[in-house]
């Protein structure tokens, strides 16, 4: 009787799950050239954590959405629970990267003004600053504060002050 239950409610879900989950993530474009955060963050970081590691974030987050569904649609509910902390860990981490590479811009670097809380984050992991920037981590924070997006920034706490 429970098993039937659970595996009604698992079909059920796997349907509404289906409605909102089919469409496969794809890299996002920058906004920007490769080069355009030169000398902040050089080519060869960028081209790494964006076509490198950026891409291995999609593609698994588009594998494990497979093996997700694929468990729901057999019931195993065993599997469905134990794919979904690495659903959120991929899935929150191609997110994160989609909205780091839109704090950045060429045209970065000016002082805040007002009162503009800057409503960011600073992708600070090795991969976004070691080929570069080797073990002196404290330069990368300095460097990328000349590349900061203000205007998304801007534009974010102009949307959260409504
Ligand atoms: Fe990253």
């Amino acid at each position: 009787m429970l098993s039937q239950a659970v595996c009604n409610m698992s079909r059920k879900l796997a349907q509404l799950w289906n409605l909102g989950f089919q469409a496969k993530h794809s890299l996002p474009d920058l906004p920007y050239d490769y080069c355009a955060l030169e000398p902040h963050i050089n080519v060869p970081i960028m081209q790494l954590h964006h076509s490198k590691h950026h891409i291995a974030y999609v593609n698994n987050l588009n594998a494990t959405k497979e093996k997700y569904k694929e468990a729901l649609a057999k019931a195993d509910i065993k599997t469905w629970v134990a794919l979904q902390p690495t659903l959120k860990f991929i899935g929150g981490g191609h997110i994160n990267q989609t909205i780091f590479w839109t704090n950045l811009s060429l045209n970065g670097g000016r002082e805040l003004k007002g009162d503009l809380i800057p409503l960011l984050g600073i992708d600070a992991w090795k991969h976004a600053y070691f080929l570069q920037y080797k073990h002196v981590r404290p330069d990368y924070p300095k460097a990328v504060r000349n590349v900061i997006n203000w205007e998304t920034a801007n534009e974010r706490y102009m949307t959260c002050k409504k």
